[in-house]
């Protein structure tokens, strides 16, 4: 089983939310896994940059021998290479804005590559991915439920774009509300770890 592992928190490990939850959570797959190898990308330590139209270029057949899209391609190909490659991708996000930190949403967008992961159809898109995710969110609020869950452009984000790209397979984990006081905090991580036991004992 081959796992990406990705977080997108400016914090770090000590404190954040999303981040000890994704590493518990690979943890486990890997203990459940004797076979797992792992990929991990921390998207603050190393950000990529925003999208530009060199991206698109860089994939045109007819730009395959231009030196300066070499290091934009080989970037780009990396990322989209290891996302083909993962059998399980877990995405610790915290919400930021009502959505993805921007540094996730710039990962977004260099894998989500017409003709690589998904591809245009005269039925509509295709998604070009196949496996599973597990997607490990935090919030201050709370957004599965309530008068601000139409606010939630984090967790509906996230698993539309995965979705569009190929993979259904999605169990989302919510650490949501810690902003409430200290023993909402702790009850938010108590119940997301359960989350995280009650899965990785059903895989
Ligand atoms: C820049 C920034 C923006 C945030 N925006 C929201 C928000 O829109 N809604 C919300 O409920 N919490 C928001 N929060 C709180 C975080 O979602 C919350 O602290 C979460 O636990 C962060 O995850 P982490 O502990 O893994 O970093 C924001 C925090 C930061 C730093």
């Amino acid at each position: 089983m081959k796992i990406l592992h990705i977080d997108a928190s400016a914090s770090n490990a000590e404190t954040s939310h999303t981040r000890r939850l994704s590493n518990e959570l690979v943890e486990r797959l890997k203990a459940d896994h004797a076979d797992a190898t792992l990929v991990y990308r921390d998207l603050v330590a190393d950000q990529l940059p925003h999208v530009d139209m060199t991206i698109r270029h860089a994939w045109l057949p007819e730009n395959a021998d231009d030196p300066a899209l070499v290091e934009t391609r080989g970037r780009s190909k990396t990322l989209v290479e290891e996302l083909k490659a993962a059998d399980v991708v877990v995405i610790g996000a915290p919400m930021y804005n009502f959505t993805v930190p921007s540094t996730l949403k710039a990962w977004i967008d260099h894998v989500s590559i017409a003709g690589q992961t998904f591809s245009y159809t005269a039925e509509g898109p295709r998604g070009l991915l196949t496996g599973k995710a597990y997607l490990v969110i935090s919030s201050g609020g709370i957004y599965s439920q309530g008068p601000f869950a139409a606010n939630d452009h984090l967790a509906t984000y996230l698993e539309a774009i995965l979705r569009f790209l190929g993979i259904s397979d999605i169990d989302t984990i919510r650490a949501e509300g810690i902003a409430y006081g200290p023993e909402q905090d702790q009850a938010a991580m108590a119940r997301a770890s359960g989350q995280i036991g009650a899965l990785s004992a059903a895989a």
